[in-house]
């Protein structure tokens, strides 16, 4: 077991820096004048860790990343718009650095006070977070590590990061001693119980553009999942595999055959793969384009013809999956059912997220896994406490489902 962050405030931090990985990678609309934070979600769930910590007297110096900068300063990836929201839902100071572990953030830190947090810059602005070379993500890590001077400490509370084999995620916690924070423990335990023997029936539903980023885990559940149910842009790999023109949706051609030999694999392996009957086609990809809903082995039969492009499962399967859901004793939802943020193709997302909150109430588990699905469920007006757990992180709740080592956990010893 890594020691907790618990642990860590048992030696006592007052007068101690310790760095803390957070996972601050929120969605930005940079449409105004000002990039704005359209889900919060993540600052929410990184703040109990620095409380703690700065309640009990330590000078926190905070790492995260957002986006995928290409390894250099960019104004777009900066978490400037990310720590303001931050600070405004904080209750002890919250300041950002100018760089990462440059001139302006190695003088903050000098002089930074118990109880306050200091908010690092992008750590993806310097390329040797993300580098392939062991060597150059060690040398990171320690000019992130001696921003903490004598006696630091790190804690790792990024959870949809644990995935990553980076500097400020794996290298650092082999340069201090190292704990891991609430937020990674509670997903950790989480998703254990769905690893472990989850409560039967255990239904999956899965949605999402692309089925190649869902294969690894549907392998890994076949045989474990009473059902898979599968919606959103996947899907139409999936009626094609079955023998059914898809019009102009989107289709994976490449993972047909791999997709064939799930449907094949899936009786003997005890799971049943749930598919919508019908699909809601439009003319085009817009929020007002024309549309019909259709069954879903005749979705070129629409008035689009082969132009047809599906968008969302249709009412009918909305309401079927809603029924699967109604009897399961787990449920594991990762990936919309359809162009939720266009109100025309949200009806399937919004029947899942529906079915969820009520199998919650009657005391099932339920857990929406990944920032998009998080950021769904929110935009369509569903609270948090409606669910079991909502996983702030999507690629790391993946891949422990997939049964892969995931390089923050084995970092921190677990
Ligand atoms: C996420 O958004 O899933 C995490 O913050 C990790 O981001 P990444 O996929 O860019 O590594
Ligand atoms: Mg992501």
């Amino acid at each position: 077991m890594a020691p907790s962050l618990d642990d860590l405030l048992s030696t006592g931090v007052r007068g101690r820096t310790v760095l803390v990985r957070s996972d601050l990678n929120v969605p930005l609309d940079s449409s105004g004048d000002a990039p704005r934070v359209t889900d919060d979600g993540r600052l929410r769930a990184s703040l109990p860790v620095l409380r703690k910590l700065t309640g009990a007297g330590a000078s926190v110096i905070v790492m995260a990343h957002l986006g995928r900068p290409k390894g250099t300063p960019d104004e777009r990836y900066s978490l400037k718009p990310a720590v303001a929201r931050l600070a405004e839902l904080a209750d002890f100071p919250v300041g950002l650095a100018a760089d990462t572990t440059g001139d302006n953030a190695g003088e903050l830190a000098a002089a930074l006070a118990g109880g306050s947090v200091l908010v690092l810059e992008n750590v993806r602005f310097d390329p040797r977070e993300t580098s392939k070379d062991d060597g150059e993500r060690q040398a990171f890590a320690a000019e992130l590590a001696a921003l903490t001077g004598d006696n630091g400490a790190y804690v790792d509370d990024a959870f949809g990061a644990v995935h990553r084999k980076h500097a400020s995620v794996y290298d650092i916690a082999s340069l201090l001693p190292s704990y891991q924070g609430d937020l990674v423990k509670t997903e950790v335990e989480v998703l254990q119980r769905l690893t472990g023997t989850p409560v039967a029936p255990f239904v999956v539903v899965l949605g999402g553009s692309k089925v190649s980023d869902k294969l690894a885990v549907i392998e890994n559940l076949l045989g474990t999942a009473d059902r898979i149910l599968v919606g959103g842009g996947m899907v139409f790999t999936f009626l094609a595999a079955q023998g059914h023109s898809v019009g102009a949706s989107l289709l994976e051609e490449d993972q047909l055959d791999v997709v064939k030999g799930y449907l094949q694999r899936a009786e003997q392996a005890g799971t049943e793969f749930v598919l919508p009957t019908d699909i809601v086609v439009a003319a085009k990809f817009s929020a007002d384009a024309a549309h019909e809903t259709v069954p879903a082995d005749g979705i070129e039969g629409s008035s689009f013809g082969a132009d047809g492009l599906g968008l969302d499962i249709g009412p009918e399967s909305g309401a079927a999956f809603a029924a699967s859901i109604a009897t399961a004793g787990t449920v594991f939802w990762n990936g919309p059912m359809g162009v939720f943020e266009f109100e025309a193709f949200a009806g399937g997302t919004k029947a899942v997220a529906q079915a969820l909150t009520e199998a919650t109430s009657r005391g099932a588990l339920t857990v929406v896994g990944g920032g998009d699905s998080a950021a769904a469920v929110r935009s369509l007006g569903f609270t948090d406490n409606q669910f079991g757990h909502i996983s702030t992180g999507g690629g790391a709740s993946l891949e422990y489902l997939e049964g892969k080592e995931l390089p923050g956990l084995t970092a921190l010893g677990q």
